[in-house]
């Protein structure tokens, strides 16, 4: 693991003063970017990264999903056909197109996202011992820190993650401000959180010193199951406040909504799931002001 933490002088920024005012058109504010994550597979990152977007442009900010899987779930969701994905996530990182070149918009209104293709699990391989390899994620998106005539500018980024705690993630790590925990209402649910939480720490340590946890979602929580409830008061034990109110209860809409390249806001906006991810981007606006402030 440690060989995916190269040291933070090794991160080859290049920006001078000097580029950075010639490229400055207007003072922006840098979007906030937050990684959602969580080494588990089929936890609800994906869903998250879906329904919060699309929740959080819903309330009038130009969002961008980053599609950092390999398997492509959040283009797919999003309604993007692989044809349309001219550059992917993987063209990005290994420095053939820029990140601008990659975002595709979607059918939601202020919603944009940059897609992967299945080349991007072959990227940790190519990029070998480069000494920039963590910081590839990082780097592409320093240009939208500044704001430019015709370009979007996004207030959020939003990270999906892939179920690994690989270079990928490391990579939306070392980019982000904060990550965002989805955590299934099951019983192992705690038993992979200290092992990311130990990542959370070397990332700190090593490429990120101010990455902070936005916080802990649980999904799929089953008011029948009685096990779920005893999970909820679990995890509130072990992460306090960082634990968000708002439960993302397991409802069949949001199961359904990718197969029809939408998010559950747009394919139900009235069942359970779509209320839920709403609240949760209210939470999520609360906090980052909280964030912001200290
Ligand atoms: N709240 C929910 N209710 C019902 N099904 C859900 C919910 N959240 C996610 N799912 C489903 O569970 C599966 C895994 O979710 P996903 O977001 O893809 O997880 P991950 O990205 O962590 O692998 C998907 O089929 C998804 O549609
Ligand atoms: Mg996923």
């Amino acid at each position: 693991m440690s060989d995916v933490f190269p040291s933070e002088e090794s991160s080859g920024q290049t920006s001078s003063p000097e580029a950075d005012q010639q490229l400055q058109i207007e003072p922006a504010r840098p979007p906030r970017v937050i990684a959602v994550a969580n080494q588990k597979g089929g936890v609800g990152k994906t869903t998250t990264a879906i329904n919060l977007g699309t929740a959080l442009a819903a309330i009038g900010d130009e969002v961008l999903v980053i599609d950092l899987d390999p398997q492509g779930n959040a283009s797919t969701g999003l309604g993007i056909d692989r044809r349309s994905r001219r550059h992917s996530t993987y063209d990005v990182l290994i420095g053939e197109a820029t990140l601008r070149d990659s975002i595709v918009e979607t059918a939601v209104p202020r919603l944009h996202i940059a897609p992967s293709t299945l080349d991007l699990s072959g990227l940790e391989l190519e990029l070998g011992q480069e000494r920039d390899r963590a910081f590839r994620l990082r780097n592409a998106l320093a240009p939208l820190n500044v704001a430019s005539t015709g370009a979007k500018n996004f207030s959020y980024v939003l990270v999906d993650c892939p179920p690994s705690l690989n270079l990928l993630t490391v990579n939306a790590m070392a980019a982000a401000h904060a990550i965002l925990v989805p955590l299934q209402c099951e019983f192992f649910a705690l038993e992979g959180l200290s092992q990311l939480l130990k990542t959370v720490d070397q990332v700190r340590e090593t490429l990120n010193p101010g990455l902070a946890i936005h916080g802990v979602v649980l999904t799929m929580y089953d008011a029948r199951n009685n096990l779920c409830g005893q999970v909820v008061a679990d995890v509130r034990q072990f992460m306090g406040p960082k634990v968000y109110e708002t439960i993302i209860p397991r409802n069949v809409r949001v199961s359904e909504a990718p197969s029809y390249g939408k998010p559950v806001l747009v394919y139900d906006l009235k069942c359970s799931g779509s209320e839920a991810y709403l609240r949760l981007a209210t939470e999520v606006i609360q906090r980052e002001k909280e964030l912001c402030a200290g």
